[in-house]
């Protein structure tokens, strides 16, 4: 209903916005004297300890959390990380011991895949933890530990402020590690948080890009492809730009890790076609950028999404998103906005049911 809504046109809109406070409900009493703290919600330093892998396995949206998370742990901790769609880890045989860590993903805590990826884990004698958005629910419940995220409901279809709570909850996560680790000082701790805090107070600045990011919409509205492009983080962060695209625009979008571009998609770069470029990492930032030129060269619309200062490179792009500079690791809550906001406004232009796209369901929870 549309006192529901918040005064906000339809539920994906109401919950972008809702981000901020989402990601501060979520993190802000998780984060103490610069380290992340888990002990109000009863998980001791325990679970992270002998730990000589970690597997996420997820559906969907909170899978792409998990491959931000990937990037985030193994950087940082040198701990080996795997990322599993959950539908296709229980039907793998996969290897499991006691020293490794499983962690699901789920706004949900229902989806049927992801149950069963826990209930395998859970026998196989892994350490479970889950992070959840609902209360009480089933994979909340059967895990060893949960990491509860602060979105409030979520109603659209798309998910969009779940995602970014659970990217949050790898943030966390890492920083424990990192603490346990014993290889970083508490000044480099204390660094992390701070980066990480300012990273989350872009968010609003980012909302008010929005009727600038709405323009940009409407000239790719038309599109029957588009593709999203990153390298290491960015392509976890692409990954859930194209879905979200994808998922309610109906543009047949994909996303790719930008060194493949030659060895397939660039075959289908023609004249017009819109190229969602990532780029906030710093160390591949000349190379994403050399595949920007590619693409262009064929004719390809390019819009670059970054925090990066792009002065070196004017006039190889169309257009430029570009939100607030953070820390190379935590490019992905700003951008990650930015594409919510492209795919809801293409969506809105093409006049579909943003908050009903056809075919899909909130929580799927049949096999
Ligand atoms: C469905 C939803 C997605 C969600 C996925 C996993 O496909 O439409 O938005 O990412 O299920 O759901 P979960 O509740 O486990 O996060």
């Amino acid at each position: 209903t549309a006192a529901q809504k918040g005064g906000y046109d339809y539920f994906m809109q109401k919950e972008i916005y809702d981000q901020p406070e989402a990601l501060t409900n979520t993190v802000m009493p998780r984060l103490h004297n610069g380290l992340a703290d888990f002990s109000a919600d009863g998980i001791s330093d325990d679970l992270f300890k002998d730990i000589s892998r970690v597997i996420v396995t997820a559906c969907g949206t909170a899978m792409h959390a998990g491959l931000v998370g990937r990037h985030l742990i193994e950087s940082m901790v040198r701990i080996p990380v795997t990322v599993e769609l959950s539908s296709e880890f229980r039907y793998m045989d996969p290897i499991l011991d006691e020293h490794t860590l499983v962690v699901i993903v789920s706004q949900s805590g229902e989806t049927a895949d992801s149950l069963a990826a826990l209930r395998l884990a859970n026998e196989r004698g892994s350490k479970t933890l889950s992070i959840v958005n609902v209360k009480g629910s089933s994979i909340a419940r059967e895990s060893d530990q949960v990491l509860y995220t602060h979105a409030g409901p979520e109603i659209a279809v798309a998910s969009t402020k779940a995602f970014s709570v659970q990217c949050s909850g790898f943030y966390l996560i890492a920083l424990k590690l990192a603490e346990l680790s014993g290889k970083f000082t508490e000044a480099e701790l204390s660094e992390y948080c701070k980066k990480f805090e300012e990273a989350i107070a872009t968010v609003p600045e980012v909302l008010k890009m929005d009727s600038y990011i709405k323009d940009i919409a409407e000239k790719i509205k038309d599109t029957f492809s588009a593709f999203f492009l990153g390298r290491s983080l960015d392509y976890a962060i692409a990954s859930e730009g194209s879905l979200k695209l994808k998922e309610i625009s109906y543009v047949n979008s994909e996303a790719y890790n930008a060194g493949e571009l030659k060895h397939g998609t660039i075959s289908l770069v023609t004249e017009g076609v819109p190229i969602i470029a990532i780029a906030t990492q710093d160390h591949v930032l000349p190379k994403i950028m050399a595949n920007v030129e590619e693409v262009k060269a064929r004719g390809a619309h390019v819009i670059m999404v970054t925090d990066k200062d792009m002065s070196d490179y004017e006039g190889v792009y169309d257009d430029l998103i570009q939100v607030p500079s953070v820390d190379d690791r935590f490019g992905t809550f700003g951008v990650t906005v930015a594409l919510q906001l492209l795919a809801y406004h293409v969506t809105v232009f093409r006049g579909n049911d943003v908050d009903q796209p056809r075919n899909l369901a909130k929580s799927v929870t049949v096999e």
